[in-house]
């Protein structure tokens, strides 16, 4: 049995905040975020929305478009750093009350910007063994419920939104998602962290005085890192699989920031074409930002049955990954 990409949906919220907007928030400017990061606005869900509601309308589109009926998924995995619930119930739990499903395994992994390529690598193990048949995974933010609007090192980067897919069972082995390879190093964990409010630095006056619940950023040293991780690890997945660079359709890298992607897609030589680029429209969506991306792609007819995505994702922890898949879903029509 092997496991396949049937479908993509996201939900991109309606609220922009832009470079300007931020400008009237902390010392910063559009000239400024636009040459270091390349984003220039980035979408806020409503106050009432929670992140499974942004998750609920994305997995919602991947469901319609899978042909799978919604009786038939068996497994709803949640990849989120901006949960509904510090503790619980699970943002999956939550996705599933709201599109009905019952009596199915429904779970949340913490793996940050690189959640959806973790995401992908657990659908595929349960899809392969026998053990499901249909999983639903989803990567959903609502990432300015945890930063802080006075920080610029971070409040300039991140947005919301959510993207979901749907991993079907299938025995044709042209379908099937080829690798995924996924890592971690917690010795990098502080420098992108949300201190407060787990067990290190529990939710105390002193500790949300100090503005602990928010995340922090050594943005220079994750910089490094990421350019340097991201580039590896295509490398690796290539040559592992005996696959040339020149043979994938889409290369679809986490959108972190702008230099960034363009530092690994001109290192690996992808065409400009040929790579995912949403970070000016978006900024940095965390488990979000593969799938909203590709589902850009997919509305705009640039991934097709058959195509060959690679999925490239860095993010806290630090975590990394990346992933060989083929698009084995219908085309898209409006
Ligand atoms: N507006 C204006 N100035 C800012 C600013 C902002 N929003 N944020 C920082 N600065 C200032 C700094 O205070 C510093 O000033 P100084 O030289 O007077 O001390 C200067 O700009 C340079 O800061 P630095 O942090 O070295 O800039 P940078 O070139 O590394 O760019 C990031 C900062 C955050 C854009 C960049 O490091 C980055 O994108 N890092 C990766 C972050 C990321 O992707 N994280 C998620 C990974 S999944």
């Amino acid at each position: 049995m092997y496991a396949a990409f049937r479908s993509i949906g996201s939900y991109i919220p309606q609220n922009i905040l832009t470079n300007q907007d931020l400008e009237k928030m902390v010392d910063t400017s559009d000239e400024w975020i636009v040459k270091r990061t390349g984003i220039k606005e980035r979408r806020i869900a409503n106050a009432d929305e929670a992140t499974s509601d942004l998750g609920y309308k994305a997995a919602l589109q991947a469901i319609e478009r899978s042909e799978i009926d919604i009786t038939e998924i068996d497994m709803i995995v949640c990849a989120t750093l901006s949960p509904d619930y510090l503790t619980m119930p699970s943002t999956a739990a939550m996705i599933s009350k709201k599109l009905g499903i019952k009596n199915v395994m429904a779970f949340d992994i913490s793996a940050a910007c690189t959640g959806f390529v973790y995401l992908m690598s657990l659908a595929k193990a349960f899809v392969e063994s026998g053990a499901k048949k249909n999983v639903l995974i989803i990567g959903a933010e609502k990432i300015s419920s945890i930063i802080d609007y006075t920080d610029r090192s971070t409040c300039i980067l991140f947005g919301d939104g959510a993207g979901a897919a749907v991993i079907s069972a299938t025995e044709d082995k042209n379908e099937a998602i080829i690798d995924v390879l996924a890592s971690a190093d917690g010795n990098f964990g502080e420098l992108l962290i949300t201190p407060g409010c787990g067990s290190v630095n529990p939710i105390r006056e002193d500790n949300v005085n100090d503005k602990l619940q928010y995340m922090k950023m050594a943005g220079n040293e994750v910089f490094k890192v990421a350019v340097k991780t991201l580039t590896k690890d295509v490398i690796e997945i290539l040559k592992k699989n005996k696959i040339d660079a020149s043979e994938v359709d889409m290369f679809i890298p986490h959108q972190a920031n702008f230099r960034i992607v363009e530092a690994v897609r001109a290192k690996l030589n992808f065409p400009v074409e040929k790579c995912a680029m949403t970070v000016a429209k978006y900024g940095n969506t965390s488990s979000a930002s593969i799938p909203m991306a590709m589902n850009d792609l997919y509305e705009e007819g640039k991934i097709k049955n058959g195509d060959l995505m690679l999925l490239d994702a860095f993010g806290g922890g630090f975590t990394w990954g990346s992933a060989l898949v083929r698009f084995a879903g219908k085309n898209f029509s409006s």
